[in-house]
């Protein structure tokens, strides 16, 4: 067990992951990135708005029995840029990830502007470039509209 600075106890797990430094509020965004909903059955603890020494406060995420692929990786720097990628085997930590934002962002965001190509032709794909990584703006590579990290946000949560 380990007792985190507010007082709040949470076990230790065995084999999964843990994706600590999430800034507080956003885990329940990082679980609608990875497809988790809780009613998948593996078992998930949610610390939100735990003290941390390096941002003030911070949520965490444990998941059993659960890898992380690299493209959901790149969706969580989206909206937990500082997040740290834990694997764990048999208790121990045996690799750390600390997920760069991407400089291209392909198929997974909408551009703004309805006249845009990526709206109108059903075979186009949106790709955007990172112009800014904290805050995250984005702009698209077809007609340049940018996208602020409120619209992205928004687009994730949907
Ligand atoms: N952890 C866990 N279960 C384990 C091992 C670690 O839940 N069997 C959690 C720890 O509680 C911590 C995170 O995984 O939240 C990373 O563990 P560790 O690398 O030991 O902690 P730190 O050194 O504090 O990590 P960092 O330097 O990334 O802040
Ligand atoms: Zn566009």
């Amino acid at each position: 067990m380990i007792e985190l600075k507010s007082g709040l106890i949470v076990s230790k797990i065995k084999d999964g992951t843990v994706i600590d430094h999430i800034p507080a509020g956003r885990a329940l965004a990082v679980l609608k990135v990875l497809g988790i909903r809780g009613i998948e059955g593996s078992r998930i603890a949610l610390v939100m708005n735990a003290e941390s020494s390096k941002y003030g406060r911070k949520d965490i995420l444990k998941i059993e029995d659960r890898t992380i692929e690299e493209k959901e990786a790149e969706l969580i720097t989206l909206i937990a840029p500082e997040a740290t990628i834990n694997i764990i085997k048999e208790y121990e930590v045996v690799g750390k990830r600390k997920q760069e934002i991407p400089d291209f962002i392909t198929g997974l965001l909408k551009c703004s502007n309805p006249s845009c190509v990526t709206n109108n032709d059903p075979e186009a794909v949106s790709k955007f470039r990172t112009i800014v990584k904290r805050p995250i703006v984005l702009s698209c590579t077809y007609c340049e509209t940018r996208l602020t990290e409120d619209e992205v946000m928004r687009q994730i949560l949907g």
